[in-house]
């Protein structure tokens, strides 16, 4: 088993990488807890609820809410109906909440948690790769009918455990996502490691492989939320592929792709206007290959208008005055924030789509 310890205003937690850990809840939960309440989906509650129940059996009582699969359950109806269920079990300041699953449930349950009562403790069991990205760093949050997360909270959990044995059931478009949002933070943290996701095949990665991407990924991500835990200044380099991905993701309607496979094809402009706009030397080419030999969807840049592209971007809620700001590598792990002018975009935007059609 390995750990990384991360640093908040409000305390220090752990974050628990190992095989089985969902077995053994009982030795790494604190005691003391009045009861306990495990929130999931309903694919995840098929594969691990029973494993987390019994693991904690001797703990405190256990109780369990499931919501349905899938980002529509990141909803206010959602969250109103776990906040009835808190009550309705008697949850108390020394209850714990669960979070077992991907991304969805812990923005959901972390939310939650952070207001019930104002605010009980509450652990993240992530159970996706992308969610070695979400469990860590303290966004919690549901979606409006308007837009992405937009009602949420900074609230971190107390532990972060993640049996890597639960990627196992993962499919493989969710690798595939996850490996989104890996690949961003070897783009920010390390040349080197970064060369080295370049030259592999997701279907190929080992588990001591897909181990040590997570831990270096949570390493990366604590590092940077330690420093900027309210997104004023560096945490924004966290947004590097995301300010396309989300136009892209509001455009085709949220399902259509996959979150990190819009950061995926997000990146790929990044790249471009890093190099084309101000002279970075990138692995343009190189992680163009990796897109298309891991079966990502950059064909979705043949279904998308520039012009349109920038609307959406200048709606992003990261948009500040109406101006778009993009994170950009002057190298590989050296980011910086800067504007991009409407008309440049578009055609940069253009000149990718040209590159990537028919490929
Ligand atoms: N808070 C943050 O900092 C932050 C950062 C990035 C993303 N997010 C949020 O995370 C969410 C996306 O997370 P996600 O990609 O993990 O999505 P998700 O939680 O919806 O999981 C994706 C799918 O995989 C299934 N699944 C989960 N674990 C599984 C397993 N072990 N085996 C088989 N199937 C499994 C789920 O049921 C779901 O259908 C979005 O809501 C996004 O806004 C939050
Ligand atoms: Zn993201």
């Amino acid at each position: 088993m390995a750990s990384v310890t991360v640093r908040s205003s409000s305390h220090d937690y752990e974050v628990l990488i190992g095989k089985g850990l969902r077995r053994n809840l009982g030795e790494v939960i604190s005691s003391g807890y009045t009861s306990i309440l495990v929130i999931t989906d309903s694919t995840v509650q098929d594969y691990y609820l029973q494993d987390v129940q019994e693991s904690l059996a001797e703990a405190a009582p256990v109780f369990s809410a499931v919501v349905p699969a899938g980002e529509s359950s990141k909803s206010m109806g959602r969250y109103e109906d776990l906040l009835d269920r808190c009550v309705e079990l008697k949850l108390d300041r020394n209850s714990l909440i669960i979070a077992l699953g991907g991304g969805m449930i812990g923005d959901l349950a972390g939310f939650v948690a952070s207001t019930y009562l104002r605010g009980i403790d509450y652990i993240q069991m992530p159970t996706t790769i992308l969610a070695h990205d979400s469990s860590v760093g303290g966004k919690v949050a549901i979606n409006h009918p308007k837009g992405k997360n937009l009602i949420g909270s900074f609230y971190h959990p107390v532990k972060v455990i993640y049996d890597m044995e639960t990627i196992e059931t993962l499919p493989e478009s969710e690798i595939r996502s996850g490996y989104g949002e890996v690949i961003k933070h070897a783009f920010l943290s390390d040349a080197e490691w970064a060369h080295r996701l370049l030259k592999g095949k997701l279907s190929e990665l080992s588990v001591d492989q897909l181990e040590n991407d997570l831990m270096r990924g949570i390493q990366v991500k604590a590092s940077i939320v330690e420093k900027d835990e309210r997104e004023a200044g560096i945490r924004k380099y966290l947004n590097l592929g995301h300010t396309l991905a989300h136009a892209i993701e509001a455009e085709l309607g949220y399902g259509e792709i996959t979150h990190g496979e819009a950061v995926a094809v997000g990146l790929l402009l990044m790249m471009k206007l890093s190099n084309d706009l101000k002279g970075a030397e990138l692995p343009l080419q190189d992680y163009k290959e990796w897109l298309i030999r891991n079966h990502y969807p950059i064909s979705v840049l043949n279904r998308i208008h520039p012009e349109q592209m920038v609307e959406k971007m200048k709606l992003d809620k990261k948009t500040l005055r109406q101006k778009i700001n993009f994170v950009l590598l002057h190298e590989l792990s050296d980011p910086y924030v800067v504007e991009i002018e409407e008309n440049q975009l578009v055609e940069h935007m253009s000149l990718l789509m040209n590159e990537v059609s028919g490929e």
